[in-house]
């Protein structure tokens, strides 16, 4: 899933880390409040920037992030420079 916050954007894998459910509660859509996105399935809270999670049964984990870059607009897989 892809996440805007302000000019800026997170890439994370929609698994949440709590009991491997999706995130979403509806195909493409999910629970944004004050900054933070919230499991559908039982409530976990994680930072948008950070994919940590602050609150819910997932207390200690995070969400497993996907590197992107924005290029002239476009949001790109980041390559990893060997
Ligand atoms: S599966 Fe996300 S909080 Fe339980």
């Amino acid at each position: 899933m892809l996440l805007r916050h302000g000019e800026r954007v997170f890439a994370y894998h929609n698994e949440c880390p709590h009991a491997g459910r999706r995130l979403d509660w509806s195909p493409g859509r999910f629970l944004i409040d004050g900054g933070f996105l919230i499991c559908a399935a039982h409530g976990a809270t994680f930072g948008i920037e950070t994919g940590r999670c602050f609150a819910g049964p997932c207390m200690g984990s995070a969400l497993a992030s996907v590197a992107v870059e924005v290029v002239d607009g476009e949001v790109r897989l980041a390559h990893a420079m060997e």
